[in-house]
């Protein structure tokens, strides 16, 4: 419902800067004679939600986290092979931590995630202080390679499973606000997308047990949490069967959302290609599933699509967004996430996905420019044509246009009134708490009694692209 006020459209100035790999660290947990262990963790939530089961693991082994990256007994970087600046990143990493393990001996490195399965064993020769090298469906092994390596022999497990879900590990939850939570859902990737890594780093695709992940999710709500999300990388391809009974994507959301209405349930990553009616019609009937779709576009030209792999074309994707209007309406924000400069695009093609984002105006979006990853079907099949100051610039009209369409989708909602899950304080002022909107706009508000975990109804007054400003409403207006 819309409760529009007088109110002078007023804009704030946008510093903020398009999201990239994001880093998190660990926190101190209490030692009580416990090996320290740091782990930061590089690339998407999944990668996050992995080092909650890897703290789970080593828990279990004797070690107890620790910010404190200059007294750590171990330190694991969990890494992301996206891109090639996301393993720039990490290289520059290690050799900063070389320096702390030059003057600390004992100290142990470990690389986990994608990289470390792209790359292997090779890390161990490129990057000399790495100590361990472990892919993502080897982590129950942990514990074992730690151990050798504490005898001074190096440790590699990149075998990539077809049944690991770790389905049975309660993970410790990171840096939590004890609001939110990460739950995978399944994990790997059948997709050969011509450009990307993943299937190549975390696998075939597998779905984990239901009946555990709705475990994990009534855990959460009993222990106070009000918001989850459901990941993988492609969630509309979630299947689960057992003898007769089987459980699709919709189905599982069903089963999460009747857990409270209390309990705010969002998902990513949807596929164009598989997200169904269903799933949508699903999502129309829960109030407390989140009207927000992260529906990546990748091109919005049907031949850069084609050769991309991604088994749908413009039409299709645009078919897939009409039927999101028709079901959900306008109130439900779709982002996406588009790749400029993909090989042999031409600069007409470059301007169908401009013209996509002028056609669906996304609330927002994830931009990238093309980088080719050794192994892809692309790097074989395909030369990367397109000059850097080309794909830069592709990239800034890309940003461009998406900027000033979040500006415009935020401005209608000025003088609306929002459902807040009330998250932490703002990083700005302790005055102001931050959290997010039932679509999954980041809202600032001044916190007055309100506490961590709330959820209020926030008038909102003020935007940029990418937050809302408001004030907390304590009884909804009537209007006349
Ligand atoms: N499973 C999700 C995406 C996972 S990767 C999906 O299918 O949409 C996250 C995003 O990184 C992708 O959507 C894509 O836009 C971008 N990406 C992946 N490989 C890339 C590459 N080689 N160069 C640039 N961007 C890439
Ligand atoms: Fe990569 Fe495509 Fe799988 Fe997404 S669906 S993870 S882009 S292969
Ligand atoms: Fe990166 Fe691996 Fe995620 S490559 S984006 S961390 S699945």
């Amino acid at each position: 419902m819309e409760h529009r006020i007088a109110e002078t459209l007023k804009i704030l100035s946008d510093s903020d800067k398009q999201a990239c790999e994001t880093v998190r660290t660990t926190e101190n947990e209490p030692f009580l004679g416990k090996k320290r262990l740091f782990i930061e963790s590089y690339g998407c939530q999944m990668n996050f939600a992995d080092s909650e089961i890897v703290a789970s693991v080593m828990r279990d082994a004797g070690f107890a986290t620790t910010a404190d990256v200059d007294n750590a007994d171990l330190i694991f970087l969990n890494t992301c092979a996206i891109r090639d600046n996301a393993e720039q990143r990490v290289r520059k990493r290690l050799s900063q931590l070389n320096v702390i393990k030059k003057k600390k001996p004992g100290m142990l490195i470990g690389v986990l995630g994608c990289m470390a399965e792209r790359l292997k064993s090779k890390l161990l020769d490129e990057e000399k202080m790495v100590d361990i090298v472990t892919g993502p469906d080897a982590y129950r092994d942990l514990p074992r390679l730690v151990e050798e390596a504490e005898t001074g022999q190096k440790g590699v497990n990149v075998f990539l499973s077809r049944e690991e879900t770790y389905a049975d590990i309660s993970p410790i939850r990171l840096n939590s606000n004890g609001v939110t939570a990460m739950i995978s859902i399944m994990r790997g990737c059948d997709n050969m997308c011509s450009f990307c890594v993943v299937p190549y780093t975390r696998g075939r695709e597998r779905s984990r047990d239901p009946y555990s992940i709705l475990k994990e999710a009534e855990d959460l709500f009993r222990e106070g949490y009000k918001e989850v999300t459901l990941l993988g990388q492609n969630v509309d391809s979630y299947k689960w069967k057992q003898s007769d009974a089987s459980v699709n994507f919709a189905g599982l959301l069903e089963m999460v959302a009747k857990i409270s209405p209390e309990l705010r349930v969002r998902f990513s990553t949807s596929h164009p290609k598989d997200i169904t009616d269903e799933v949508l019609y699903t999502i129309k009937k829960y109030d407390n599933i989140c009207k927000y779709i992260h529906l990546p576009a990748q091109s919005g030209n049907s031949r850069v699509l084609e050769i991309m792999n991604r088994t749908y074309d413009r039409e299709w994707y645009l078919e897939r967004i009409d039927s999101i209007r028709r079901i959900l309406g306008d109130d439900c924000a779709v982002s996406h996430d588009m790749i400029a400069g993909f090989c042999t695009e031409t600069e007409e093609e470059h301007r169908d996905s401009l013209s996509l984002l002028e056609y669906v105006r996304f609330d927002f979006g994830y931009m990238f420019a093309y980088s080719e990853r050794p192994g892809t079907p692309a790097a074989k099949k395909f030369a990367d044509d397109i000059p850097a100051d080309v794909k830069q610039r592709r990239l800034a009209e890309i940003i461009d246009v998406q900027q000033r369409i979040s500006l415009e989708r935020n401005q209608k909602l000025i003088g609306t009134l929002q459902k807040i899950l009330v998250e932490g304080t703002s990083k700005r002022s302790k005055e102001d708490f931050t959290g997010r909107s039932d679509q999954n706009k980041r809202v600032v508000f001044p916190r007055e009694h309100y506490k961590i975990g709330d959820y209020v109804d926030v008038m909102i007054t003020e935007c940029t692209a990418a937050t809302l400003r408001g004030h907390a409403v304590s009884e909804v207006p009537v209007l006349h």
